[in-house]
């Protein structure tokens, strides 16, 4: 790995402490970082390289189980990576002081100017920043640069392709890595050998024999102390457009040519091309948009979203989405995909389902037997595993056919954190796993006219109580196609 100066943006933030560090310090221990390297932590606060220190270390305490079990002189050794600068990111002169600092770090540690920006900061920021780098001169380097940022990626189309022209201003597209954290999850990254690593699974990957897909992103958390943002975003901008959307790519492309990031890209990218436009009169046709009421959760009950601190009595805003997509083309015309997100739901889990045609259903009918569908399920989150549903009798009760459930677990103390595999492809130059512009954009494109008709209110808002899996409707959507959500 090319040695390299990570120049981390809002270094004192809350991503920072409780996802870059501790990533980072396993990266680390797991000997996956360059031999040289010099990370500069910035923010406004007027800290010493001393101070930040001890807020990593503090950070790693809180958030790193592995930090538990190892040798102090080892957490001493991570700690000498870390610089720290106070500064204003509008402030055009900092930013040349920064690079003079940088450069002095370069030359003493007689490496590349190899630079990766993470701007781990609002987005209003974001080419503000972008900018700076650029009329600074620390984007212009002999060695290679980077810039890793986070979602939300604009509010919608028009702020998108905005936000994106300003950023390609200052960097290339190829040196632009967004970050979805969905991508970094193992058992998302696991979706492409599921689906390519397996003749049996790739056999049956079409809508020859798969009637249905169900992708379920839900949550027991409600807003928790992001109302300003989360009341402007909505469940829609802020789960389906970005996750969502990427979880459909992945589970509908179709074979690359090779598993390279532009051919795995380009396979994405022909699912968004293929995904039938929703017009503003048939969103709700196809589309379900709800907002919890109170109700209770593992026997705690909550309150309503409107009486969340921060929330507007009078809010409209979505806190669950269900919604039917379809993709026109050759491999799943037919097949319905169906997704749902919510807050303050049920439970949590992040799971793909996927319902195989049921053709022999009637051999068993006259046994009086019900074989219920064959289904695939690769759980995601919180746990890790991939579940296969058969049919089978069982000799415990009266040879009956029963549905049994094979499965493959991952233990989940040794599986790597999204974050810490996004970082090391990220150290590493490899983009695979990081989000293209072109799909930011066809993946607003589909979301715009949804944020029309929820604007012009032409959308019925369904309650659902805190604590259930979401209003009736979404149950409904399903059974007006013979089928239900597994
Ligand atoms: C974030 C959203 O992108 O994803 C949050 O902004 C949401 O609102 C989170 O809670 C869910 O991520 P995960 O990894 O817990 O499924």
């Amino acid at each position: 790995m090319d040695s390299l100066t990570f120049v981390l943006f809002g270094a004192t933030g809350d991503l920072a402490k409780r996802k870059i560090f501790p990533s980072l310090f396993n990266l680390f221990l797991d000997k996956k970082m360059p031999d040289s390297l010099t990370i500069i932590g910035l923010g406004r606060r007027e800290w010493s390289d001393e101070v930040f220190q001890k807020h990593v270390e503090k950070s790693l305490q809180s958030f790193s189980e592995r930090s538990k079990n190892v040798d102090a002189y080892k957490i001493k050794e991570f700690l000498r990576f870390f610089h720290y600068r106070p500064l204003d990111v509008t402030d055009q002169e900092n930013y040349k002081q920064l690079l003079n600092v940088i450069q002095k770090y370069e030359q003493e540690l007689s490496i590349p100017e190899n630079r990766l920006f993470y701007l781990s900061v609002a987005p209003e920021f974001f080419d503000v920043i972008a900018l700076n780098i650029k009329k600074s001169g620390l984007g212009s380097s002999k060695g290679w640069k980077r810039l890793v940022i986070e979602k939300p990626f604009g509010h919608d189309l028009k702020s998108a392709q905005e936000l994106n022209a300003k950023l390609r201003e200052a960097f290339e597209e190829d040196e632009i890595y967004l970050i979805d954290h969905y991508l970094g999850k193992p058992m998302v990254q696991n979706l492409e050998a599921l689906a390519f690593a397996n003749p049996m699974l790739q056999a049956l990957w079409s809508n020859k024999h798969i009637s249905n897909i169900q992708i379920t992103a839900s949550e027991t958390v409600g807003v928790e102390e992001r109302a300003d943002y989360y009341d402007q975003a909505g469940a829609i901008r802020d789960m389906v457009q970005n996750h969502l959307l990427q979880l459909v790519m992945l589970t509908a492309m179709q074979q690359p040519e090779k598993l390279s990031a532009d051919e795995i890209r380009r396979q994405k990218i022909r699912v968004l091309e293929h995904l039938r436009p929703l017009q503003l009169d048939d969103v709700g046709k196809n589309l379900v948009r709800g907002q919890y009421s109170l109700g209770e959760i593992n026997g705690e009950s909550v309150p309503s979203y409107t009486a969340e601190p921060g929330i507007k009595p009078s809010s409209m805003n979505d806190t669950f989405i269900a919604a039917r997509l379809w993709i026109d083309d050759a491999f799943w015309g037919g097949v319905p995909f169906y997704i749902r997100t919510g807050k303050r739901m049920k439970e949590k889990s992040t799971r793909i389902v996927i319902e195989f045609k049921n053709t022999i259903s009637d051999l068993y009918k006259e046994k009086n037997e019900k074989t219920p569908p064959n289904l695939l399920i690769i759980e995601i989150s919180p746990n890790e595993s991939v579940l296969l549903q058969f049919n089978s009798k069982n000799p415990l009760n009266n040879s009956k056919i029963e549905p049994i459930k094979v499965t493959f677990s991952a233990n989940k103390k040794d599986v790597p954190e999204a974050y810490e595999l996004l970082l090391f492809d990220a150290l590493n130059g490899d983009s695979t796993f990081f989000v293209q512009w072109k799909e930011v954009e066809l993946s607003w494109k589909w979301v715009q006219p949804i944020l029309e008709a929820f604007e012009q209110n032409a959308l019925l808002l369904h309650g659902y109580s805190a604590g259930t899996m979401g209003p009736r409707a979404a149950e409904q959507l399903l059974e007006e196609d013979g089928f239900n959500w597994w």
